[in-house]
């Protein structure tokens, strides 16, 4: 039977993609596919616009779905298809309200950001980006070698705690583990319990030990490197404050790959200036990317910013590309997705 144009399912989908994420949407003839065909997020205004109608939205986590957008799509909105592991961006409880089903990526992401989460971890102790900073800037002639050169802490012996005990913490501890650090104390919102999932089957004989904390102030003492990696909440935002950095050790250093929010960035640029940390590595922080040249944040050379990066190897956004599409087009049809946040 012929199928008019009118009455193919519209998907909106608000970023250009990559190779075969575009290759597969594109063969979707049976759609009415509506893109912002840019690497430049699409507008508002744009994406309230274009929803009207739509049984699927595949979004990126610069796009806010919310009642607002919900709304302006209609009723027969069937999935939202999110192009990350985090969902701080979505409503998740006005989609359950709706019936509507949400897709992400959890999976495919959490090599690329353990890898950055380690490279974080050693340039903080390391002092790498203050390092840099100085050959840069040619003063390298003014410092020859000497026994205490930009000297910070080793991996080595280290106590990690971990803030948040997800897929990406625990494939952070497996590459940390040859390093040779100490011991792992991890707090998840059941202080006290065992991590829910072992990931990796590395929780069950682990060769160091690796405990639950009772709570964020025995996590932040014991830690020599603390890593942030758990879903921003109305919970967990600004968990990392100025009482967090008061019970740091002054050795310890700070690492955040997970959402700007969590860390209260004015506690930390105090922390950083008053020494009663060691460092920081931050691969997120509050209003990206709406960081001036002139944020305090970038005045402390114990501080590595970097611009979210977190997932960026080709591979790996090839796949979220391609599980995003997978998901969207799951949902349309009422199957199965490669992975689906349980509502
Ligand atoms: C995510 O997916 O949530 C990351 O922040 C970007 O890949």
């Amino acid at each position: 039977p012929h199928i008019s144009k009118m009455s193919k399912p519209k998907v909106v989908v608000t970023r250009q993609l990559i190779d075969q994420a575009q290759a597969l949407l594109d063969s979707r003839n049976d759609l009415d596919i509506v893109q912002w065909n840019s690497e430049k997020p699409a507008p508002r205004e744009w994406l309230l616009e274009n929803a009207k109608d739509a049984s699927g939205i595949l979004v990126m986590l610069s796009d806010k779905v919310d009642e607002e957008l919900l709304a302006a799509a209609g009723s027969q909105l069937r999935t939202i298809a999110s192009f990350s592991v985090g969902t701080d961006h979505v409503d998740t409880a006005a989609l359950k309200k709706r019936d509507i089903r949400l897709g992400y990526t959890p999976t495919a992401l959490t090599d690329a950001v353990a890898d950055l989460t380690v490279m974080l971890i050693l340039m903080a102790q390391r002092r790498a980006g203050e390092s840099m900073g100085k050959v840069l800037k040619g003063e390298w002639p003014q410092m020859p070698w000497h026994p205490l050169l930009m000297t910070g802490p080793q991996i080595g012996g280290s106590t990690v705690g971990f803030l948040g005990f997800g897929r990406i913490a625990q494939a952070t501890l497996k590459r940390l583990l040859p390093f040779g650090i100490k011991k792992v104390v991890y707090l998840t919102s059941k202080p006290g319990q065992p991590a829910k999932e072992d990931h990796f089957g590395l929780l069950e004989n682990p060769s160091i030990p690796v405990e639950p904390a009772e709570n964020w102030e025995q996590l932040a003492g014991e830690s020599d490197v603390v890593v942030v990696g758990c879903a921003l909440t109305p919970s967990t935002k600004h968990i990392v404050s100025k009482d967090f950095f008061m019970k740091m050790k002054k050795m310890a250093v700070l690492v955040n790959i997970a959402r700007g929010p969590v860390v209260d960035t004015n506690a930390l640029v105090e922390a950083l200036d008053t020494e009663q940390i060691f460092g920081a590595g931050l691969d997120v922080i509050e209003n990206e990317p709406n960081i001036p040249a002139d944020h305090p944040i970038l005045k402390q050379p114990r501080c590595v910013l970097l611009p979210h990066i977190g997932s960026a190897t080709i591979a790996t956004r090839e796949q979220m590309a391609e599980e995003s599409v997978e998901n969207l087009l799951a949902g349309l049809k009422g199957e199965a997705m490669v992975n689906e946040v349980q509502l």
